[in-house]
C-alpha cells in the first residue's frame, strides 16, 4: 500500500497550554507535512525535510489549510440524530416527550444500522474522529453503532444504556438482562477493530438500586472497560434522584457506592456539584464532561470548569447531541466560551483547541494513540479551512497570529470549516467541491 503525505500548516498540542502566551505547549510547522503509513502517522515535519523520506508517497496538498489531530467527542448519544431541535423542554420533560420515544425505534436492527450510518457520516463531516457514545438500551442499537465503526476503521466507544425503570415500554431491561447484554456486548466489540465498550447506566433515575449494582459488578469484572453516565444536570433531576435514593449523601454518592467512579468514568453535565462531590470526583479520577450546547439548551445551567479544575479533576467537552445541538466540536467550543464567560471564566483558543484533540483523548486514557500529530500515533486527522464562509473570509483579511486564527474557527466554525476528515489515513469526509 502506498504511503500517503499531506502538506498543510500542522498544530500539535504536547499538553496542556497554561495560557495565552505558552506557545510551548504545541509545536506548529507553517510548511508542516505528515507522512502517513498503515493507517498511522509515521513521521511529522517540515515538507523539505519530508519530502527526501517520502518515497513514492502519494503528495495530497492541503495547503493554506491547517492539519490537527481529529476531534474527540466525549458524551453523545447515538440514537438522538433525530431528537436535535426540540421545543420547549428542559431536561425531564424533554427525555419523556421527545427522547424516550425517539429510542424506541432502536429495537428494529434495520433501522439501527441505517441510523449508524447517518450518524457517522455527520461526526465525519464535523471532523470528529473519536466518540463516546450512549447507545438506546436495545443490544441491537449497540451492535449498529460498533459494526459501523468497524467498517469505517475508527477508534470509538460505546454501550448499550442500562435501564430498567421510570422509561416507557420496549425501553427497558432488567437487572439480569442488562448484565447479560452488556456481558455479550463486551465480549463481542471490545478491543474488536478500534472500538472500546462502556458500561451505560444511563442515570440513576432509570435505575434501580439492583441494577446500579450489576453495573458495578460489570465495572469491577471488566477493568478494561469505561463507565458513562450522566451526573447533576437539571434541579427536578436532582431532586426527584433524591427521593429514590433516600440514603445517599448526593447525588455522586448513588454511583461512588456502587464502584462506578475511577480515571475511566465519564460524567456528563456535572453542574450542580456539592464540595463533597468535586473533591470525591477528583480523588477518583473519574471526569467531568462539560456539553455547553446541550447546558444552554435545556435550561440546565453553567459548568464550573475552573472550579473543578481548581480541586483537581481533568474535564471532558462533548456535543451531547440531542440535547446538544450541533456535532460540530468548534461549535461547541464557541458555545463553550460564552458559558464559561457567564461565570467569569474563559476559553483562550489555544485551550480551546487542545481540549478538543490531545486534552479529551487524555480524559479517555488515549494519548500515544490518538488527540496529536505524533509520529507513532493513528493517523486520524482534521483539515481545518479558516475561509471557509464569506463571512470568515472577511474577518481573516485582518487576523496576524494563529491564535486570531484559531479563535475564528472555535467562533465561527462548523462543518463548512473541515475541509477533509482522515480516519486511519483515509480520507473519509464527502467533499464537494473543488477544495480538498
Ligand atoms: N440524562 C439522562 N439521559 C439523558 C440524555 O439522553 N440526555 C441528556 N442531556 N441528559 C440525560
Ligand atoms: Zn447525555
Amino acid at each position: 500500500m502506498t504511503d500517503t503525505l499531506l502538506r498543510g500548516r500542522t498544530l500539535s498540542f504536547h499538553r496542556e497550554p497554561l495560557g495565552p502566551d505558552d506557545t510551548d505547549a504545541f509545536t506548529y510547522i507553517g510548511d508542516g507535512a505528515l507522512l502517513l503509513s498503515g493507517g498511522m502517522i509515521k513521521s511529522i515535519g517540515t515538507y523539505p525535510d519530508l519530502i527526501p523520506v517520502a518515497g513514492d508517497a502519494q503528495i495530497i496538498d492541503h495547503r493554506p489549510h491547517l492539519l490537527m489531530a481529529g476531534f474527540i467527542d466525549t458524551h453523545v448519544h447515538f440514537p438522538q440524530t433525530q431528537v436535535i431541535a426540540s421545543w420547549g423542554a428542559q431536561l425531564m420533560d424533554w427525555l419523556n416527550t421527545y427522547t424516550f420515544p425517539e429510542e424506541t425505534r432502536y429495537a428494529d436492527a434495520a433501522f439501527a444500522a441505517k441510523m449508524a450510518g447517518r450518524f457517522f457520516d455527520q461526526l465525519i463531516a464535523h471532523g470528529t474522529t473519536t466518540a463516546a457514545a450512549y447507545c438506546s438500551v436495545h443490544k441491537t442499537s449497540a451492535d449498529a453503532y460498533f459494526s459501523e465503526a468497524l467498517s469505517r476503521n475508527m477508534r470509538v466507544i460505546g454501550g448499550k444504556v442500562l435501564m430498567d425503570r421510570n422509561a416507557p415500554d420496549g425501553l427497558r431491561d432488567t437487572p439480569q438482562s442488562g448484565y447479560d447484554d452488556t456481558k455479550a456486548l463486551i465480549e463481542k466489540w471490545q478491543g474488536r477493530g478500534r472500538a472500546h465498550y462502556a458500561i451505560t447506566p444511563r442515570f440513576a433515575i432509570t435505575s434501580t438500586p439492583e441494577q446500579l449494582e450489576t453495573a458495578g459488578a460489570l465495572a469491577a469484572e471488566h477493568p478494561e472497560c469505561y463507565v458513562q453516565t450522566h451526573l447533576s444536570e437539571n434541579h427536578d433531576e436532582i431532586a426527584l434522584t433524591a427521593q429514590l435514593y433516600p440514603d445517599a449523601k448526593d447525588y455522586l454518592h448513588i454511583y461512588e457506592t456502587n464502584n462506578l467512579l475511577g480515571p475511566r468514568t465519564l460524567l456528563g453535565h456535572a453542574l450542580h456539584l456539592n464540595e463533597r462531590e468535586m473533591t470525591v470526583m477528583a480523588e477518583t479520577g473519574a471526569h467531568p464532561v462539560f456539553c455547553p450546547t446541550s447546558n444552554l439548551f435545556l435550561g440546565s445551567g453553567l459548568f464550573d470548569d475552573a472550579g473543578l479544575r481548581a480541586r483537581g479533576t481533568v474535564n471532558g467537552i462533548a456535543t451531547d447531541i440531542g440535547g446538544g445541538t450541533s456535532y460540530s466540536m468548534l461549535q461547541t467550543l464557541n458555545e463553550g466560551y460564552k458559558a464559561l464567560h457567564l461565570r467569569g471564566q474563559n476559553l483562550h483558543p489555544y485551550r480551546a483547541f487542545d481540549w478538543i484533540t490531545r486534552g479529551n483523548a487524555d480524559v479517555l486514557g488515549l494519548t500515544g494513540k490518538i488527540g496529536t500529530l505524533g509520529a507513532g500515533t493513528e493517523a486520524d486527522i482534521v483539515v481545518l479551512d479558516a475561509r471557509a464562509t464569506d463571512a470568515m473570509t472577511l474577518r481573516m483579511e485582518r487576523v496576524q497570529t494563529l491564535a486570531e486564527e484559531l479563535f475564528i474557527l472555535q467562533i465561527m466554525g462548523d462543518d463548512r470549516a473541515i475541509a477533509q476528515t482522515y480516519i486511519a489515513g483515509k480520507p473519509a469526509k464527502t467533499v464537494t467541491g473543488a477544495a480538498l
